[in-house]
């Protein structure tokens, strides 16, 4: 069944667990993820950004939701707006049928730019305002994502804020959280707290230096009814990695966000866990290394089938790390 972020977070709270958000951008991955959530019994978000709605098409989009909730009636599904850069956005995606939507008026409408305070509010509580009249969830963001290690928003993989950044653009304060969910009735809340897109967000395995996880634990404590979302979460397994590099692969050793530190803001208000770049990497990983030892192979299931299975597997590891597990 088709839920929204809501009714989700709040089931998620009440019982003390996170979800984690997946990207989808096509068929294979939305199946990988209900696989997951249908192994392990739990709820899912699957969300789309503006990016892979341009890719695979809103009706695409749409009627692969149906499809997968026709599939697993069983499991509950929030189908999600990942970082909606305006108000237009925002409501096309309700129109083809997203349970929950992003505003994330952090940025300008341009998606680099960092948007000042009055800007956030207004078109945050412009959506807010429609899409709560139709019973649909809002998620907002204050704070720029970003590295608190060099200081630059993460334009690098193609999308957020671009340049040098201040050090308090980087963390979101706490005091204007409180002001920010008051104003705007967010029902969730992604807060920047040194994690960035992408696969490059740590040069070494992060310390509360550059992973600052006090920030969600003290928006927690003052505003403990407010589900917060942390951007940014993918783990970047060190096996993955490899595994991508064994096969032909060049990716520079990084370090994500340590399953550890996710598990300590889910005990501190986290509820909602984005993850994109661990699928990616999972998939690829698989069909470099079909390509690599098959290179005769050119029926596309043959590298598509082993990179699903390794990203059910990514997404059930996560679902059960979160507490999801067992919930649906
Ligand atoms: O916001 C980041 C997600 O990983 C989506 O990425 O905009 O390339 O689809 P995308
Ligand atoms: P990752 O790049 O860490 O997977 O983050 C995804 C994300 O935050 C999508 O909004
Ligand atoms: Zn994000």
């Amino acid at each position: 069944a088709r839920i929204t972020l809501r009714q989700l977070l709040d089931h998620a709270a009440e019982h003390g667990y996170g979800v984690p958000a997946f990207n989808i951008n096509n068929m294979e991955q939305a199946l990988a993820i209900m696989a997951a959530a249908d192994a392990t019994d739990a709820p899912v978000i699957i969300q789309a950004s503006r990016g892979a709605r341009a890719y695979a098409h809103d009706v695409m989009l749409k009627h692969m939701m149906d499809a997968v909730t026709e599939i697993y009636p069983h499991i509950p599904v929030c189908v999600h707006l990942d970082h909606g850069n305006n108000a237009a956005t925002c409501m096309t995606a309700i129109q083809a049928g997203f349970t929950s939507v992003m505003m994330d008026g952090s940025l300008r409408e341009d998606g680099k730019t960092p948007a000042d305070w009055t800007y956030n509010v207004g078109v945050t509580k412009t959506v807010t305002d429609m899409a709560h009249l139709g019973g649909i969830s809002v998620e907002g963001e204050l704070g720029v994502l970003g590295s608190l290690e060099t200081g630059m928003g993460d334009k690098e993989d193609g999308h957020g804020a671009e340049g040098k950044l201040s050090h308090d653009q980087l963390l979101t304060d706490p005091e204007e959280a409180v002001k920010f969910v008051r104003e705007t009735k967010v029902d969730a809340l992604a807060i920047a707290m040194g994690t960035s897109h992408g696969a490059y967000k740590f040069s070494r395995k992060p310390d509360g230096a550059i992973l600052a996880m006090n920030v969600i634990e003290e928006i927690h404590r003052r505003l403990p009814q407010t589900h917060l979302v942390m951007h940014g979460s993918s783990s970047v397994p060190q096996d993955l990695q490899d595994i991508i590099n064994q096969y032909g692969g060049k990716m520079p050793q990084t370090w994500g966000v340590p399953v550890e530190e996710i598990q300590h803001g889910i005990k501190n208000g986290v509820r909602k866990i984005n993850i994109d770049t661990d699928n990616r990497m999972a998939m690829t990983g698989q069909i470099r290394r079909i390509l690599a030892e098959h290179p005769g192979e050119f029926d596309p299931r043959k590298y598509l089938k082993p990179a699903m299975e390794a990203m059910t597997k990514l997404c059930k590891d996560r679902l059960e790390q979160f507490g999801t597990a067992g919930q649906a």
